[in-house]
């Protein structure tokens, strides 16, 4: 996952300092308190991104270079909502985003889930959430009640990306569940990556104007371009 041929935005991690005690923490030998080691908490992320990023998209690809720059923007990022047609590399790019944006910020992601201390139990929020939007929608409709821990999860998490909007239209009722993530993120300012076949302006009549109006307006728009790179392959 790290990246380093000339083309490609680097996704560097830092190497230990020598005074690095290997558990997360230098004890500078010329006194001074103990800091974190950048190299250890790092590391951390990148283990954690192993686990969290599916398999296919852990190879490295070239990151354009505004997104690169989105990343590092840390949690001062907003939007970014990254467009083009079939096959040309938008969950593959956003993937990498979010990889780039957890080692910015020393987020390790997580799927949240419960945990168990000496039989004492609690549920942790994910600290990111990546979702398809169709699988979103589904988890939102009315029906048998909608998954209100989810809608929560995409609220708070520290960042979160919607795959795939635009292909199917949510129902009404949906697209207000929609509207209420993504309205609490506008208003909290906290990053959002979402992808699509579609420009946000033609997403109006899919997710709503609200939704299609504050994606316009916050996001950073990344148009994604070439052929079908599944084709090629
Ligand atoms: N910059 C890149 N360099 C090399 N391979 C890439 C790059 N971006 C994506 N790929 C590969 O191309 C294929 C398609 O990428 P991806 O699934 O991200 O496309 P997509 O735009 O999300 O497609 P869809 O619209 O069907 O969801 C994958 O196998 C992916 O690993
Ligand atoms: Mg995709
Ligand atoms: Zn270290």
């Amino acid at each position: 996952m790290t990246h380093d041929s000339e083309n490609h935005r680097p996704i560097r991690v830092p190497d230990h300092p020598e005074d690095c005690d290997g558990n997360g923490w230098v004890h500078p030998e010329s006194g001074g308190g103990a800091y974190r080691c950048p190299a250890c908490d790092s590391q951390r992320v990148l283990q954690a991104l192993g686990g969290f990023i599916p398999p296919r998209f852990h190879k490295p690809i070239a990151m354009p270079p505004e997104i690169y720059d989105w990343t590092q923007k840390g949690r001062e990022a907003e939007g970014l909502y990254i467009c083009g047609n079939v096959g040309t590399g938008k969950t593959h790019t956003a993937y990498t985003a979010l990889a780039a944006w957890c080692l910015a910020t020393g987020t390790a992601p997580t799927h949240g889930g419960i945990s168990n201390n000496y039989g004492e139990t609690t549920r942790y929020r994910p600290t990111v959430v990546f979702i398809r939007a169709t699988t979103l929608f589904d988890e939102l409709r009315p029906g048998n009640q909608p998954n209100r821990q989810l809608l929560v999860d995409c609220q708070r998490a520290a960042l979160l990306v919607i795959d795939d909007i635009g292909v199917e239209k949510p129902s009404e009722f949906t697209a207000e569940k929609l509207y209420e993530i993504v309205d609490e993120r506008y208003a909290q300012a906290r990053p959002l990556i979402v992808t699509s076949n579609l420009p946000p302006r033609s997403l109006a009549d899919q997710v709503g104007e609200r939704v299609a109006s504050r994606f316009a307006e916050s996001c950073l728009i990344v148009p994604m371009t070439g052929a079908d790179r599944r084709k090629s392959a």
